[in-house]
């Protein structure tokens, strides 16, 4: 991998037969095609040049100085109504991370935040045995809920009704990936915006005046202005539901298909948080990641010049059977290095550690211990959708 384009390096190729439709179907088999055909290559349909191996993301990821976030004409700003930390480099990202990291590091985790997780999952639970086997959704009654309440208390936005927060953070993905420029997602953003802005000035005004461990309380002791901390918790809002409440449903969609897997994790409740990670690998719920290139660079081979908006396909990376054996295998027990679920560069997720907490070692296990039968309703089927971001919007589940 060099950085510097030499004579040998291959010109562009072009995937012009990737079809974001099928993509959003199921993405996993144009990822296949992708990494075994032009693992950097053009697609007219995303306007991008797509990353899709694991060598190619995690040498992007590396290297910030040439993969800049700050994403010229990004559909994420318009979404938000502003830049927040994820669009920008170093030194203005740092400045802007480090606050936020002061309540997301393990130990605040495990102090602050895990027992909120606990009593949150348990409220949801009984919600959802108050619908009933036969007519309970895991996504709706118990996962999106869970999500959007988690964090709306790490916001300090506790007077936000949790589903309001979930519409929000729909509204600003949908707003993200809006490359098709439709009017009627722009709409839905500025709604989500103004709203979300009219409960951001009470809890501002709230935190001023009596600070806490939130993520907004810390964003505001820093002395950040305040347009930035509305960015920021915009971001959060953003990335920190729909991913865990994926993640939930993702975990018992695969346990349910790995029932030897299953019988390990209720025998052993230590291998919970590798269960966790393996699923995050399996199905990634961020697809993609978006950066630009400020120099000319070569990635596996191909020269992509400046100035190229570039996708990472962190979810096609993850099933690279050059990093990992046998990829198509949802195994608790792999080796193999990291992935790349949460990103590994600078901008790695602020929320990995609250996500593993109270997804992969307080929600799934609790679901398990309380319902031991639970699994997919054999009568309803599932549904997905997207593949920037994928994830399920029902799963019926029966116990
Ligand atoms: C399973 C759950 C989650 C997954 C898979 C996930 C994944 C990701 C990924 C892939 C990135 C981008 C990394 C990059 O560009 O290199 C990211 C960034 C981020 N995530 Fe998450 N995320 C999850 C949960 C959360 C939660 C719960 C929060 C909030 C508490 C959160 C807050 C953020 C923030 C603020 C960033 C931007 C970090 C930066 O720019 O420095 N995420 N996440």
């Amino acid at each position: 991998m060099t950085i510097a384009p030499t004579a040998s390096a291959q010109t562009l190729p072009e995937a012009d037969w990737l079809d974001p439709a099928e993509l959003a179907r199921d993405p996993y088999p144009s990822f296949a095609r992708l990494r075994e055909e032009s693992p950097v290559a053009w697609s007219p349909a995303v306007k991008k040049v797509l990353i899709s191996n694991y060598e190619g993301c995690s040498f992007g990821e590396r290297h910030p100085e040439i993969f800049s976030s700050n994403v010229s004409g990004g559909t994420m700003v318009r979404a938000m109504g502003g830049q927040p930390m994820i669009r920008k480099d170093d030194p203005e990202h740092a400045a802007e991370r480090a606050p936020m990291n002061r309540t997301l590091r393990p130990k605040q985790i495990m102090e602050i935040w895990a027992g909120k997780f606990e009593s949150n999952a348990r409220l949801y639970l009984n919600r959802m045995l108050e619908v009933g086997k036969g007519q309970a959704d895991l996504n709706l009654d118990f996962a999106k809920p869970l999500a959007a309440k988690n964090l709306c208390d790490m916001l300090g936005m506790t007077s936000v009704e949790p589903l309001d927060l979930a519409r929000w953070s729909r509204d600003f993905i949908a707003g993200t990936g809006n490359v098709l420029d439709r009017q009627e997602i722009w709409d839905r953003c500025e709604v989500s915006r103004m709203e979300c802005d009219a409960a951001l000035n009470e809890t501002i005004a709230r935190l001023r005046h009596t600070p806490d461990a939130s993520i907004t309380s810390m964003l505001l002791e820093s002395g950040m202005d305040e347009d930035k901390v509305r960015n920021n918790v915009k971001l959060a809002i953003s990335g920190g539901v729909n991913e865990p409440q994926h993640m939930i449903t993702n975990l018992v969609w695969l346990l349910d298909r790995s029932p030897g897997q299953k019988a390990e994790l209720l025998a052993d409740p230590g291998l919970w948080k590798q269960a966790f990670t393996e699923g995050t690998r399996y199905f990634s719920p961020i697809g993609m990641i978006t950066r630009e290139t400020v120099a000319d660079v070569v990635v596996s081979g191909v020269t992509v010049p400046a100035g190229t908006q570039v996708g990472m396909i962190l979810a096609s990376a993850n099933r690279d059977r050059k990093q990992f054996t046998d990829p198509d295998a949802f195994d608790i027990h792999r080796g193999g290095g990291p992935n790349l679920a949460f990103g590994s560069g600078v901008h790695q997720c602020a929320g990995k550690w609250a996500a593993q907490k109270a997804v992969g070692e307080i929600a799934v296990p609790m679901l398990y211990r309380e319902l031991p039968g639970l699994r997919q309703d054999p009568d309803r089927s599932e549904t997905w959708d997207g593949w920037v971001f994928r994830g399920m919007t029902s799963l019926p589940v029966a116990w």
